[in-house]
């Protein structure tokens, strides 16, 4: 089991949060973070070279999940927030077994959703490697009550993102394809069960109108890694020393443009190095 060791002063803890996901997506998340948790030091590793997860197997994905923390672990972090949901539910559970520090997983929000459905119909968008995954569907039973849950798989819509390609008409036909299936179910809640569907909130709005709700997770995974910050004691006090740092297993300039029109504001884009 890899342990941590406690660099604390009187500012509290400085070290670094880290923060994952196969690309561009897991920004949705560390936004929240970085919003939520002025203080934090946050590193960013976006698994660009190896994006999309969802069309990966499960083998696949626990190595770089695996891989990934042990370059996130080399660098000191006091947490991982795994920011995407393919690897959560594909990958968490092992994780946890070899990894002491707090992991943070991204589950989509289904009991709110369930919760707050008036047509007692609600659709869910996920990666095609989330809505194959076991763990997933437990989930599913474990929080619909008496809640019709339609799943959509939606694949080929992460690499339109990655591609930069939100504003493209394959992009919007793609997106109308998948959401006219749901809208003939009568669903009036929609679960964005992959941290890139945020960034495509707006064109999704164009397809299903302004009354449906949108559920995301950004906001309850931030507060949850608070919660264990404060709970271990590690939160970090000190006004001075925030940074951001972001790295991506494929640097180009293409990457670093989408990187900068994401985070809102211009940022170094390093190579990830194993
Ligand atoms: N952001 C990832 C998720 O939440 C995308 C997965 C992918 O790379 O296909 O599932």
């Amino acid at each position: 089991m890899i342990s941590d060791t406690k660099e604390m002063s009187l500012e509290g803890d400085c070290r670094p949060i880290g923060i994952f996901d196969s690309g561009v997506g897991g920004l949705s998340i560390a936004k929240a973070v970085a919003e939520q948790l002025p203080n934090e030091n946050l590193i960013y590793v976006a698994d660009t070279l190896y994006s999309p997860y969802g069309e990966k197997s499960i083998e696949f994905i626990q190595s770089r999940v695996n891989e990934i923390s042990n370059i996130l672990l080399s660098k000191s972090v006091k947490a991982l927030v795994i920011a995407c949901n393919t690897a959560t539910v594909n990958a968490i559970d092992q994780l946890r077994e070899r990894i002491s520090i707090p992991i943070i997983g991204v589950e989509p929000a289904i009991k709110p959703a369930a919760q707050q459905s008036i047509t007692k119909n609600i659709g869910i968008l996920v990666t095609q490697a989330t809505a194959e995954n076991n763990r997933f569907k437990n989930l599913i039973e474990q929080h619909r009550n008496d809640v019709q849950v339609h799943i959509q798989a939606c694949p080929g819509l992460v690499e339109l993102i990655e591609a930069n390609k939100i504003q493209s008409h394959e992009c919007y036909t793609l997106l109308t394809k998948f959401l006219e299936t749901l809208l003939t179910k009568n669903v009036d809640t929609l679960v964005l069960g992959c941290t890139h569907y945020p960034f495509l909130a707006e064109k999704i709005r164009q397809v299903v109108g302004n009354s449906m709700q949108l559920v995301e997770t950004a906001i309850p995974v931030t507060l949850q890694l608070k919660r264990k910050l404060t709970e271990q004691n590690t939160l970090n006090t000190s006004i001075s020393s925030k940074q951001c740092i972001f790295f991506s297993s494929k640097v180009n300039t293409q990457q670093q443009q989408l990187f900068n029109d994401f985070w809102q504001s211009p940022l170094i884009l390093q190579t990830l190095e194993d």
